[in-house]
């Protein structure tokens, strides 16, 4: 038995397209269109015919024919001008879905190949707050990440933190005009540096704004701290000194910022990481005659004829010898295949970021260090305010990621507490469960639309028991699991029996994980999960509406009907870990 329903009907329809001397490819079976008229359609026999130069529908006969003497299917039927439709009997249906109950995968998809894949994800600045820009790339990145890993791959994120560009010379140059007299700003000095920070968390969060403000009016300040950035990758010493405080003092904010949305990464590698493999690169690409000298800079020319629009040069080094985004990542790749060597990188960044990873990526194929095709920028869109612009506070600036949890915190402790919850609860418990239906809303607002739309950040609607949204798929859990300890717990395993129409929908929809989890990973879209789990949410609640489950006097139909509710909590437990999502116990 296929661990997908469309999978084994695929099978045997092939077959009877081979049968009748068809093209088997043809034999695709998917999901109806038409609910209402059939469980499944394959309307190959279309194309069959045209190929056959004959009648479609007679044709869809033929191949019915040998279809008829199917056990499984309990309803055949050619619409319109030849597609067929199918049912699959109950008892079929039954026996699968008690499977997919004893299934690991709850009847998920895995991939035939096994890839080696670096996802690159999150990508904060060093002394930046993180703000609602890396919110998505936290988010959909771990998604991907997760269900790589679901599907059999081995998949390892990397956060790539910012930390050697000019911002770090902007900061260098603003504490020496702050603090002349530490030790790090001293050529002379050639003793040991201090352990301890000069700066803290709240320093770099003054020092920053202030220096690129400065450096903005400031032409001089501007030089410096090119400058300075320049000394820093050259290799200064106390510069390097003061930079490692720099990323310690970021690194630790930020990586609790992340632990709050429930995202981690297995590296906390730095564009800095990839400094020492610069200069062999680089004599790499020159032997390979892909560098030119453009204006005292050193480019790679990577347009194509092809391009439609143009593609600007990747700059290598910049006339001072510093090194730009770019470069970086470029030399990022060569530590990766060293270090990793993967089949694939991911990158979740900001789709505006697409003409760089272009560059890049061009380059990489060029100069052979990865297979282009290896290479993918995962873009996604903004999430903007109600005006449709990316998200801004009420005084217009940028809005910090803490902010926007504590904002979400909020809402869903006021939800919890208005829908009668915080009576009888222990304040620390309301507590860690309003940041779990906070950040859920969040995120499942985030990844069930489309990777690559922009949305409106809404915190409502987000925030809403009702409708595709996290607190809704959040509550059915809970449902479920109440229901079951009402009953007593329920059963390991046992037959699946369908009666009711809103039982075989639910079977239905358990049964169309499969495809979710294959077309969320092939498209590496994560909404198409949300959209089965909505869906799935909702025959539950159907099926719970008109169906008696622990009250139910047959024992039989009591048993199958516990069973199909444990095996949607089941299914439903695997989507949340795919997304990311910490599910509360109740709520
Ligand atoms: N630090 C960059 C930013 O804030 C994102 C980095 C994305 N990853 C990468 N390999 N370039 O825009």
């Amino acid at each position: 038995m296929q661990s997908r329903i469309t999978e084994e009907l695929t099978d045997i329809v092939s077959k009877a397209f081979a049968a009748a001397e068809l093209d088997p490819s043809l034999g695709a079976v998917r999901p109806a269109d038409r609910p209402d008229l059939a469980q499944f359609q394959c309307n190959g026999a279309l194309a069959a015919a045209k190929a056959a130069k004959q009648n479609p529908r007679a044709l869809a006969e033929k191949i019915v024919e040998t279809l008829r003497d199917n056990p499984i299917l309990s309803d055949i039927t050619i619409a319109g001008p030849g597609f067929i439709n199918l049912k699959v009997s109950d008892e079929a249906l039954g026996e699968r879905v008690a499977a997919l109950g004893k299934d690991d995968l709850v009847g998920g998809w895995r991939s035939n190949e096994v890839e080696k894949i670096v996802v690159d994800y999150g990508g904060p600045n060093v002394a930046k707050p993180l703000h609602v820009g890396h919110l998505r790339a936290a988010i959909i990145g771990e998604a991907i990440k997760r269900l790589m890993r679901f599907v059999g791959h081995d998949a390892v994120g990397d956060v790539h933190l910012g930390d050697w560009g000019l911002p770090m010379g902007q900061l260098i140059t603003e504490l020496a005009l702050e603090q002349p007299d530490l030790p790090y700003f001293d050529e002379e000095f050639d003793g040991t540096y201090p352990d301890t920070s000069p700066v803290t968390l709240d320093d770099l969060s003054r020092l920053y704004p202030q220096a690129s403000a400065a450096c903005k009016e400031n032409d001089e300040r501007a030089a410096a701290a090119r400058a300075a950035t320049a000394e820093l990758q050259a290799g200064r010493r106390g510069y390097l000194a003061l930079w490692a405080h720099f990323v310690a003092v970021s690194r630790e904010a930020i990586e609790r910022e992340y632990a709050d949305l429930g995202v981690s990464f297995e590296f906390w590698k730095g564009e800095s990481d990839a400094d020492p493999y610069i200069q062999k690169m680089a004599d790499d690409l020159r032997a390979k005659g892909l560098t030119e000298k453009d204006a005292g800079a050193e480019i790679v020319r990577v347009a194509r004829e092809t391009d439609k629009k143009e593609l600007p040069p990747l700059i290598l080094f910049k006339s001072d010898g510093s090194v730009l985004y770019g470069t970086t990542d470029l030399a990022t790749i060569v530590d990766r295949v060293e270090v990793l060597s993967p089949d694939r990188i991911l990158y979740v960044v900001d789709q505006r970021q697409g003409l760089h990873f272009e560059q890049v990526f061009r380059a990489a194929g060029m100069a052979g260090l990865f297979p282009e095709d290896g290479l993918e920028h995962l873009g996604f869109g903004t999430m903007n305010g109600r005006d449709g612009k990316p998200f801004k506070t009420r005084a217009g600036g940028v809005l910090k990621l803490r902010d926007l949890i504590d904002t979400v915190d909020q809402k869903a402790l006021e939800r919890l507490r208005d829908g009668g919850f915080a009576q009888d609860v222990p304040e620390d418990d309301l507590k860690r469960i309003a940041r779990q239906v906070g950040v859920a809303a969040l995120k499942f607002a985030d990844l069930s639309n489309p990777r690559t739309t922009d949305y409106v950040f809404d915190v409502d609607k987000f925030m809403s028991f009702e409708g595709k949204t996290g607190p809704y798929l959040l509550y059915a859990r809970v449902r479920i699991r109440s229901l079951i300890e009402r009953a007593g717990g329920a059963p390991e395993h046992g037959e699946i029996k369908l009666k009711d129409p809103a039982e075989r929908d639910l079977a239905l929809a358990l049964l169309g994980f499969g495809d979710a989890v294959r077309t969320a990973t092939t498209k590496r879209m994560p909404h198409f999960l949300c959209e089965h789990a909505f869906s799935l949410a909702q025959a539950f609640s159907k099926f719970y509406a008109s169906c008696r489950v622990a009250d139910e006097a047959d024992e039989a139909l009591r048993t199958s009907r516990l069973l199909l509710a444990k095996t949607t909590g089941k299914q439903l437990d695997t989507i949340f870990g795919i997304l990311g999502i910490d599910a509360p116990r109740r709520m």
